[in-house]
C-alpha cells in the first residue's frame, strides 16, 4: 500500500500499447492524481516467452517509469493467464467441466487448480518476480493472481478427483465417517474404497447434497492453497511487501469462502461492478462495502470497478451524471482506503475492447476523463480518512457454507436464493441509515445490540449456540425462515423446524409450505407474504403477525420470544418490502439501535470514525437538494467549506463529507 492518503489508480496494462504511449500514460496519471497502479496482471506470455526463459525488459522500464513519476506499483503475479506454450507442454493442466468437456486455452483463467504442473509454473514465475523486484522502490504491494475462482473455480478432471480425495481423507479420516456424513446408504452410494470417490460430475439424477457441499468447500480450499503458496514464495523473497488478491464478494459470485481467505491476506481488496438491471445499485455497493470491510476487519481497497459500462452483461449501461463519483465515494464511505478501476486505458483490441476505462477511447476530451480527474482531487482531499473505522451495533450473519447448502438442488423451493434474502433484509436497514457489519456465525457478537440471520439454513452446533447465547445474554436476535434446518453435514435437525433455533425462538414448525412464484398471502398487519410459509406453532413465543389467507390462515408468520435476558424473533415468511421494513424498524428501535444520522429519503449517511474526528459521508442519490444536520463546526472536507448553522446542503446527485471534530 502507498505510505499515506488514499490510493487512486487502476489496472495498468501498458503491454497493450506501443512504448511511445507510456509517457503520455504517466503524464495523464499525474494529472488525475493517480498514485498506485496494478501492473503485470496478464503479462505472463511476454514475461516468460518460453518455459524458464524470461524477458524483464518491458517490466523493468514500466516500473522505472512509474517510480520516476511518483506512482507506486501493485505488482501482480501473472498467474491468472498461463501462456499458450504452457498448455502445449502440459495439456493435462487444462480443466474439465462438470459434463466432462475439456476446455481449451485461448482465453484466461482456464487451468486446473489441482494441476501440479500449473502450481510449479505459477510458483516459479512468482519466485522470479519476488526475487527480482523485492527491493524495487516502486513496488509497494503484491497483487497475487487475479480474482481467484472467476471462471475456473471447479475442475472435474482425474487430477482434481485425486486432490478431492486427499482433502476428504484429511476431513474425515476414515471412510466410515465419510459415509455417515454423506448419508451414503441413500440410493446405494456407499463407498468401500477411497478410489471410488469422484467429483460430483454430471450424473443422471440429483447428486448427494453433502458430496456436492464438500466439493464446494474443497474447491475454495484448493484455490486458497494456491494463493498461500504464491504468497509464501513472495514472503520469502520480499518479506516486507504486503500481499493482496482481489476478491469478488458480489454479483452472484459465490465460489470462495472468503471468511477462510481473508485472514491469509495482508491487505483485503475487492472488485465491484454494477449490474445494469439493478435499479438501486447504490444498495449493492453498500452491501458489498460492508461485507468486504467486515472480512477485512477494517479498511480495505477497492481494487477494481468501472468508470462506465462493462462488456460482460447482456446490455452494458454507461453511468449517469455524477454516478462515477457517487460510486467511488460510497466505497470510501464503507471503509475503502483506495479506489481503483479496471483499467487505466481503454483497450482497442482484445476481449475487453468494449469495457470502459479511466482514459476512454475518446481520449481526454470526454466526460469520463473529466470525472476521473475530479475524483482524483476528491480523494486527495479525503486523505485523512485513511485508516478510520466504521462503527456498527448491528450485525448481519453471512456464511458461504449456508449459501452453498441453501442453493443445492432438490430443496423445498428453488426460488429461495441466498443473496436475494440477505439483500431484502439489508435494504430496509440501508434505507433507514443503520450501520451494519457482516459476521461469520461463530464470530464474537458481544459488541452488537442486534444480530440478524436472514438465511442461515446450515449452521453447526457451536455457531448456533453462539447466536442463541447472544440473545440469552441480552441481545436481540432475528432469524429468517428455514434457518438452522441442517447441521454442518447437511443433515436435517430432527424434531421440528427451525431445528437449531427452535428453543430460543420458542416455536416449532412441523411442515413447510413454500409458495409458488407470484403467490402471496395476506398478513394480519395488513401486509403480504410471498415465497415461503410454514406451519409454526407457538411454544413460548408470541405471534407478531399471522396469515389471514391461504391454507395456514391463523398461523403465526412472525414471532417474538423473550429468551434469557434478550429477545429472539422468527420471520417465518418473506414479508413484502414495506412490511419487512416496518418490522425491522420496530425491532431495531426496541434494541436501541439508531440510524447514523436522520436524512431525507434517498440520502445515504455513513460514518467513518477517526481518533479525533468523525467523517460523515452524505451521498444524495435523489433528485432534490437535502439538508442534513451536522456537528457544530463541521467542515465539508471535499470543498473545505465550513457548515453554516449546523447543517449542510447536499445537492442532488452530490456528495458531502463532513468532518466533525469530537469531544
Ligand atoms: C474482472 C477482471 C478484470 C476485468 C474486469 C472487467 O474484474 O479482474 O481483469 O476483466 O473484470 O469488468
Amino acid at each position: 500500500m502507498i505510505p499515506e492518503g488514499l490510493a487512486y489508480g487502476g489496472d495498468y496494462n501498458p503491454e497493450q500499447w506501443p512504448e511511445e504511449v507510456w509517457a503520455e500514460d504517466v503524464r495523464l496519471m499525474r494529472e488525475a492524481g493517480v498514485n498506485m497502479v496494478s501492473v503485470n496482471i496478464f503479462a505472463w506470455a511476454l514475461l516468460e516467452p518460453s518455459e524458464g526463459t524470461y524477458d524483464f525488459s518491458r517490466l523493468d522500464k514500466i516500473l522505472a517509469l512509474l517510480h520516476e513519476n511518483g506512482i507506486a506499483a501493485d505488482l501482480a503475479t501473472p498467474t491468472a493467464a498461463p501462456p499458450a506454450w504452457f498448455f502445449r507442454a502440459h495439456p493435462q493442466a487444462l480443466p474439465v467441466d462438470r459434463d466432462g468437456r475439456g476446455l481449451s486455452y485461448g482465453s484466461r483463467q482456464t487451468f486446473c487448480p489441482s494441476s501440479p504442473e500449473y502450481r510449479e509454473a505459477a510458483l516459479r514465475i512468482a519466485r522470479v518476480l519476488g526475487e527480482r523486484y523485492a527491493d524495487h522502490p516502486a513496488v509497494v504491494m503484491w497483487h497475487i493472481h487475479n480474482e481467484y475462482g472467476c471462471h475456473n473455480a471447479e475442475c472435474y478432471c482425474d487430477v482434481s478427483a485425486a486432490a478431492f480425495r486427499r482433502w476428504l481423507r484429511e476431513r474425515y479420516g476414515d471412510l466410515a465417517t465419510l459415509n455417515d456424513a454423506w448419508g451414503t446408504t441413500f440410493w446405494s452410494q456407499w463407498y468401500h474404497d477411497w478410489d471410488e470417490i469422484i467429483p460430483p460430475r454430471a450424473t443422471g439424477a440429483v447428486p448427494n447434497p453433502t458430496h456436492r457441499l464438500d466439493w464446494r468447500r474443497f474447491c475454495s480450499d484448493e484455490l486458497l492453497s494456491l494463493y498461500k503458496a504464491e504468497r509464501d514464495v513472495l514472503r520469502e523473497a520480499a518479506p516486507s511487501i504486503p500481499a493482496t488478491t482481489n476478491f469478488m464478494v458480489m454479483y452472484n459470485f459465490d465460489a470462495l469462502d472468503y471468511w477462510r481467505w481473508a485472514p491469509e491476506l495482508d491487505v483485503v481488496s475487492n472488485d465491484h461492478y454494477l449490474r445494469s438491471t439493478d435499479p438501486e445499485s447504490e444498495i449493492d455497493i453498500a452491501l458489498s462495502g460492508d461485507l468486504v470491510r467486515s472480512l477485512a476487519g477494517g479498511p480495505w481497497l477497492l481494487m477494481e470497478h468501472s468508470t462506465g459500462a462493462v462488456n460482460w452483461q447482456p446490455v452494458n449501461r454507461a453511468k449517469t451524471a455524477g454516478e462515477l463519483r457517487r460510486n467511488a465515494l460510497a466505497h470510501v464511505a464503507r471503509g475503502a482506503d483506495g479506489i481503483a478501476y479496471f483499467q487505466w486505458r481503454a483497450a482497442k483490441a482484445g476481449a475487453e475492447q468494449w469495457h470502459s476505462a479511466m482514459l476512454p477511447h475518446a481520449g481526454t476530451d470526454s466526460q469520463i476523463w473529466r470525472d476521473v480527474v475530479a475524483l482524483g482531487a476528491d480523494l486527495k482531499a479525503l486523505a485523512e480518512v485513511r485508516g478510520t473505522t466504521n462503527p456498527a451495533s448491528v450485525a448481519v450473519v453471512w456464511d458461504w457454507n449456508a449459501r452453498w447448502a441453501l442453493e443445492l438442488p432438490s430443496q423445498p423451493s428453488e426460488s429461495v436464493r441466498y443473496l436475494d434474502l440477505v439483500r431484502s433484509w439489508y435494504e430496509p436497514l440501508w434505507r433507514s441509515g443503520v450501520a451494519v457489519d457482516f459476521v461469520h456465525p461463530s464470530a464474537d457478537l458481544s459488541s452488537y445490540r442486534l444480530v440478524l440471520a436472514p438465511a442461515l439454513y446450515l449452521v453447526d452446533d457451536s455457531a448456533a449456540a453462539n447466536l442463541t447465547g447472544f440473545a440469552a445474554a441480552g441481545g436481540s436476535l432475528v432469524v429468517g425462515f428455514h434457518s438452522g434446518a441442517v447441521d454442518t453435514n447437511c443433515h436435517v435437525r430432527l424434531g421440528g423446524y427451525p431445528g437449531a433455533f427452535r428453543d430460543s425462538l420458542g416455536v416449532r414448525t412441523d411442515e413447510l409450505f413454500p409458495l409458488l412464484p407470484g403467490e402471496s398471502l395476506a398478513l394480519s398487519d395488513g401486509g403480504t407474504a410471498s415465497l415461503w410459509s410454514e406451519r409454526v406453532r407457538l411454544e413460548g413465543a408470541e405471534a407478531v403477525t399471522s396469515y389471514t389467507s391461504g391454507p395456514l390462515a391463523g398461523t403465526p408468520a412472525v414471532t417474538r420470544h423473550i429468551y434469557g435476558e434478550g429477545t429472539a424473533w422468527y420471520v417465518a415468511t418473506h414479508p413484502d418490502p414495506s412490511t419487512l421494513a416496518g418490522l425491522l424498524d420496530r425491532i431495531r428501535t426496541e434494541a436501541g439501535v439508531e440510524p447514523v444520522r436522520k436524512t431525507p429519503e434517498g440520502v445515504e449517511a455513513v460514518l467513518r470514525r477517526g481518533a479525533e474526528a468523525d467523517y460523515l459521508f452524505l451521498v444524495n442519490h435523489g433528485d432534490r437538494a437535502a439538508e442534513v444536520e451536522v456537528a457544530p463546526g463541521a467542515t465539508n472536507l471535499l470543498t473545505g467549506v465550513a457548515a453554516a448553522g449546523g447543517t449542510v446542503v447536499v445537492p442532488p446527485g452530490d456528495v458531502v463529507v463532513a468532518r466533525e471534530v469530537r469531544g
